[in-house]
């Protein structure tokens, strides 16, 4: 990967969401040892609205440090496996603290090391992504066994816990009562809605906030009314879009000796990255795309395979002016 590659790769925007949610996570941090119960906090949002992104900011802020005692580990960030189990659970768990000797025992002794470590590593917080794990879709029910046993295991060590995941993971909390006490209001991250003057302005800046960070990049102003409408019709307002057009350009880029981007490098990325999953709409970046006369489109989690009568169309028809 070449050095410019990277810069492009590495972009982060503290968008105003993005800093809230990291002040409302430090306050949970901040809250283990100065309240009798730590404050927890759900984090949802449809995919690619940048969830494990915040996580990853937020656990970079407080990194494991190497003391003689041992591993000092603030936040344990870990994924919650797939149709979990107590045992894969604990051993994810005893994984991302370090435990050579992870899947070693029975589900008894796991427990019990888990609950040490958590303490010799002097853990505080701990952010678990992928929550919506929980739910078991095909059987439409909570994992309740799991559920119950995170519980015991964090209640012991006074830790502040943070949950992410999409939208149907606040149900994990809504049926287990001993847990939903503990937590707090929902953080929700979405999608950037064109037709919400707000989110329309903070889009634009976030777009001009990256065109600001890979500076060897010559490319047309982002953030400008006409094509921050484009760029917002090709990612549905979703960071996850937006960045994968941008990279994508960039890395079409690289290879000109001017490592220009225009209209053309954003539709071959746009072509490369994202038509392939919306074969019915234009590429807003071709030059015959009309602005005045997009036809409408619906975010993917809308189209997405969700339980009948819970399902809400949201298709949109957007306007340049809206
Ligand atoms: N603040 C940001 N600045 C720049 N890029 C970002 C930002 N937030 C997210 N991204 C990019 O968007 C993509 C998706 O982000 P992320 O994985 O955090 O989304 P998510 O909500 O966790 O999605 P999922 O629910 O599918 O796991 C990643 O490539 C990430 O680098
Ligand atoms: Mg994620």
């Amino acid at each position: 990967m070449t050095e410019s590659m990277d810069s492009c790769e590495r972009i982060l925007v503290k968008y105003p969401l993005f800093k809230t949610a990291i002040t409302r996570i430090q306050a949970c941090f901040d809250s283990h040892d100065a309240t009798a119960e730590p404050d927890c906090c759900p984090l949802v949002g449809e995919s690619g609205s940048g969830k494990t992104t915040i996580i990853a900011y937020f656990a970079s802020l407080h990194p494991r440090v190497d003391h003689k005692w041992g591993v000092e580990v603030p936040v344990l960030v870990a994924k919650v496996p797939a149709r979990p189990t107590v045992k894969s659970f604990a051993e994810t768990l005893l994984y991302q603290l370090g435990d050579p000797l992870w899947s070693r025992g029975n589900t008894v002794s796991k427990s019990i090391r888990l609950r040490e470590l958590i303490k010799r590593c002097r853990v505080r917080l701990l952010a678990l992504d992928e929550f919506q794990h929980f739910v078991d879709v095909r059987r439409a029910s909570i994992v309740n066994d799991v559920a119950d046993w995170l519980k015991e295991q964090v209640e012991e060590a006074r830790l502040a816990i943070v949950v992410s995941g999409l939208q149907r993971c606040l149900e994990v909390l809504r049926q287990n009562e001993q847990l939903r006490r503990r937590f707090g209001s929902t953080l929700r991250v979405s999608a950037f809605r064109w037709d919400v003057k707000e989110d329309r302005t903070t889009y634009r800046a976030f777009l001009s906030a990256v065109q600001e960070q890979p500076p060897e990049y010559e490319m047309p102003i982002l953030a400008d009314l006409d094509l921050a409408f484009r760029m917002h019709y090709a990612s549905y307002g979703l960071i996850s879009y937006t960045m994968k057009i941008i990279r994508g350009a960039a890395r079409i880029a690289c290879s000109h000796p001017r490592r220009q981007i225009t209209l053309r490098t954003l539709s071959q990325s746009y072509a490369d990255h994202v038509w392939s999953e919306r074969l019915n709409d234009p590429n807003p970046f071709a030059e015959k795309f009309d602005c005045e006369k997009a036809p409408p489109i619906a975010l993917p989690s809308a189209t997405a395979c969700i339980p009948s009568g819970t399902l809400v169309s949201r298709a949109v028809r957007l306007e340049l002016h809206a």
